[in-house]
């Protein structure tokens, strides 16, 4: 018996990076995986395989996750296919950074409904299956940056700051029916995301870092699999960080 046998898990932005981590850790103890990223392509194709290889059921859909009516309409098909959602995995995120002198409105409009809108519309379309069963664990893909803030990130750091008092709230609003809400905060992770940027920022980072190493998705992902199984029972509303000590 696995940690998740029997549960399924939808991951959002999972083609890759820290939600693929996710899915293949989730997966490995026995969760049926439903997972969304931007496009249907290679990499969505590839994780079905590789979890249906475990003989587990997986599926992933093109959806965005910063549109509301798609959120509805993926969501509404997950359930159909799975039946139930017992986790949901809000990881979806995106980087759009610059000085505030230089950010463009449209910089900030993005950032904001790719990161935070995104986690409102995925929660809002999967509360009323969570509450019929009256159990579930919602985890958030916060970041050190949201609790601490960062030059040159304002409104990734805004939006990562407006999921943690999005995450508490719902702890307290769907607590009386067993249903957890958490935040990870990841610090520097090894993923498309961070291979952006420069040697010179990037050994910065690392410098920062009192483990002295960028983190891999997995060490992301087992933290997520802690939040997700009954080992974190009575645990919600929590900001977990995942960082190599950075954020002390
Ligand atoms: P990544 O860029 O490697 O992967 C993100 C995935 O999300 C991609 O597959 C992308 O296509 C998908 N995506 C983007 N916009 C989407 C949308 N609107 N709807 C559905 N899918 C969408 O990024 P990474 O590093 O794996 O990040 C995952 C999460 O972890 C993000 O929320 C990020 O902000 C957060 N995080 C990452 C850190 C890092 O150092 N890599 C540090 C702290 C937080």
């Amino acid at each position: 018996m696995g940690l998740l046998s029997g549960k399924t898990a939808l991951i959002t932005g999972a083609a890759r990076g820290i939600g693929r981590a996710i899915a293949l850790t989730f997966a490995r103890e026995g969760a049926n995986i439903a997972f969304t990223d931007l496009k249907y392509d290679e990499h969505i194709q590839s994780l079905e395989e590789e979890i249906r290889a475990m003989g587990l059921k997986a599926r992933g859909y093109a959806s965005d996750a910063s549109s509301f009516e798609d959120c509805e309409r993926v969501v509404g098909e997950i359930l159909n296919e799975f039946e139930k959602v017992d986790v949901l995995v809000n990881n979806a995120g995106i980087t759009r950074d610059t000085l505030l002198m230089r950010m463009t409105e449209a910089d900030w409009d993005l950032v904001i409904k790719v990161n935070l809108k995104s986690v409102f519309n995925m929660t809002k379309a999967i509360q009323g299956s969570m509450l019929k069963q009256r159990s579930g664990s919602i985890i958030n893909m916060s970041s050190v940056v949201g609790v601490r803030g960062n030059a040159g990130q304002s409104n990734y750091s805004a939006s990562k700051a407006g999921l943690i008092g999005f995450t508490k709230s719902i702890a307290q609003e769907l607590g009386t029916r067993s249903i957890r809400c958490n935040a990870i905060a990841p610090g520097f992770i090894e993923t498309d995301m961070t291979s952006k940027l420069s040697d010179d920022v990037r050994a910065n980072w690392i410098k920062t870092i009192p483990l002295r190493r960028g983190g891999t998705p997995g060490d992301v992902a087992k933290l997520a699999l802690f939040l997700a199984s009954d080992l974190s029972g009575y645990i919600t509303g929590q900001v977990i960080s995942v960082c190599g000590g950075m954020s002390t």
